[in-house]
């Protein structure tokens, strides 16, 4: 557990020392869960946005885009359900005082039984060596059994109560598990009371007149309230699909862990208009599909899992999570989510226009289903960036910190670097960051010596360094650095376009989907 806030406090330190996220209005002591993205930050996450939006519209004939305001009719929010269930429920601990997600409470309480889990599973490892089967471990050894069917019979019990509007069990299972407070350690806990998260408020010049607005809490039903618009007038077809990105603002009781709960973020969100009765084949495919694109980027298959939902939102048949193991373990990183027709036909009821769809090929009218892909921008940018943050010991024995980014993602694509500021090699350097400035994000550094010169560049995991050196004047070649193996080869300068191209291009990165 040390070992994994140490490396959690080194991601956030990294991310503030190195340009990447800093804390919102940080001379004023900062704003609680809000961040500023910085110069290599927003490099980094704009890159996210567009292999997002790459797969997911440009790669995809009948998926297309939109951008729509954040600011929206409030009835919008009666009708997709956020006014009346949009809750939290909270539970304060009346020693420390301090205020808890008790479903959160009780989330971590069976996080730590899937910890013994593994426990057990590592040291069965160690015992039976290669004759050791997990699958046939974990199906088979009686206390992972009983800890997984413990964890199950929690959660299954408090998706119950969640959905009955049950708090009073909720209370309850809290202190049937003893459940403690981190801070205070005690169990002296208030009744469990629910919140809404969505942050108001007013369009309008006087008190009177001004009416009640909310910043919108997800990005999707700017897509529901424009299906008609969009389906027209791009004459789409069913099944087709509508994104966007953008972002969404909750009042989090808990927000912890860096950026991976703010009160504002930003989603990359699709909804996938079906057939009815097809949701389930939908859901099923792009659960595949949504996992392929995180593995395209070669992050490691061992740290993504999905979470079927046992507690469902208020719009869903059928719910899943990708999760990814952060710093802090295995958490949620996006939702794939069959939301019925129910935003559809409740926008239908409440704005009193026809929302259907005339399928031709059924000669009839309906109402379409949805399935939903949802991420947070903000939340895969942890990802990535904590899966990249490493420190390697060389041959040499020293240490190096390095970020190991895809390269497809990575904010500065290569580093210009004359050897020395003399002889004319500064010159020949600028001459080929102008050249593939029109391409690429490059930089250009000539101070100290060029080994701390690479570390710099390691540690904001720009994957290619090419120096200018003696030789260059004599033959046009550089030497082109790669940050992961370190290894130098020598090419022509007109060749670094397509090198560097070759290896960063969205179509290399994509195709592994
Ligand atoms: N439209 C469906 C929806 O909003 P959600 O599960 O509430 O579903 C989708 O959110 C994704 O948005 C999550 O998987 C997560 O990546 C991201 N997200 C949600 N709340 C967040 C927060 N407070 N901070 C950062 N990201 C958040």
């Amino acid at each position: 557990m040390a070992k994994q806030e140490d490396q959690f406090k080194k991601v956030v330190s990294h991310a503030k020392e190195y340009g990447f996220v800093f804390q919102s209005s940080e001379i004023y002591d900062g704003l609680g869960a809000v961040y500023d993205y910085a110069q290599n930050g927003v490099e980094l996450k704009k890159n996210i946005r567009e292999y997002w939006w790459k797969a997911m519209v440009q790669l995809n004939e009948n998926i297309v885009g939109i951008d729509s305001a954040i600011f929206m009719h409030p009835t919008v929010w009666k009708a997709s359900g956020h006014v009346d269930a949009f809750n939290d429920p909270l539970i304060d601990n009346k020693d420390s005082k301090k205020r808890y997600r008790a479903d959160v409470l009780i989330e971590d309480y069976v996080a730590k039984l899937d910890a013994k889990i593994e426990k057990e599973v590592k040291k069965a490892a160690k015992r039976f060596g290669d004759s050791f089967n997990k699958n046939e471990f974990i199906t088979t050894n009686a206390r992972v059994i009983s800890y997984k069917e413990k964890g199950e019979a929690i959660l299954k019990r408090m998706g119950k109560s969640l959905e009955n509007e049950d708090l009073a069990d909720v209370k309850a299972l809290i202190e049937e598990l003893e459940i403690v407070c981190p801070v205070s350690g005690s169990k002296n806990w208030t009744d469990v009371k629910q919140f809404n998260l969505m942050f108001g408020t007013k369009l309008g010049a006087s008190a009177d007149s001004a009416m009640d607005l909310y910043l919108r809490p997800e990005t999707a039903q700017g897509i529901f309230v424009n299906f008609l618009n969009v389906q027209k007038t791009g004459r789409m077809k069913i099944p087709f699909g509508i994104a966007q990105t953008g972002k969404a603002f909750r009042n989090e009781i808990v927000a912890r862990q860096f950026i991976f709960r703010m009160r504002e973020f930003e989603q990359m969100e699709m909804q996938f208009f079906v057939r009815p009765g097809t949701q389930k084949e939908w859901y099923e495919k792009w659960k595949e599909t949504r996992l392929k694109w995180h593995l395209s980027l070669g992050m490691g298959e061992e740290n993504y899992r999905f979470h079927n939902h046992d507690k469902l939102a208020h719009y869903a048949d059928a719910a899943a999570d990708i999760e990814f193991k952060f710093p802090f373990g295995f958490k949620e990183l996006e939702g794939i989510h069959s939301r019925t027709d129910f935003d559809l036909s409740s926008h239908e009821k409440f704005s009193g226009k026809k929302i259907k769809y005339f399928d031709t090929e059924l000669n009839e009218h309906y109402t379409p289903y949805v399935v939903e892909t949802s991420i947070g921008l903000d939340r895969m940018f942890l990802a990535v960036f904590s899966n990249a943050l490493q420190e390697e010991t060389l041959e040499n024995g020293t240490t190096r910190t390095v970020l190991k980014l895809p390269s497809v993602l990575a904010p500065v694509k290569a580093a210009i670097l004359p050897l020395v500021k003399k002889d004319g090699l500064p010159e020949i350097a600028k001459n080929i960051v102008s050249n593939l400035k029109w391409e690429f994000n490059v930089a250009y550094d000539e101070k100290d010596a060029v080994g701390r010169r690479y570390r710099r560049q390691d540690a904001v995991g720009t994957p290619f360094c090419i120096t200018v050196d003696h030789d260059t004047l004599k033959d046009n070649t550089v030497t082109i650095r790669y940050r992961d193996s370190m290894e130098q080869k020598r090419v022509k300068i007109e060749e670094l376009q397509s090198v560097i191209k070759k290896e960063i291009s969205h179509k290399k990165w994509l195709m592994r989907m």
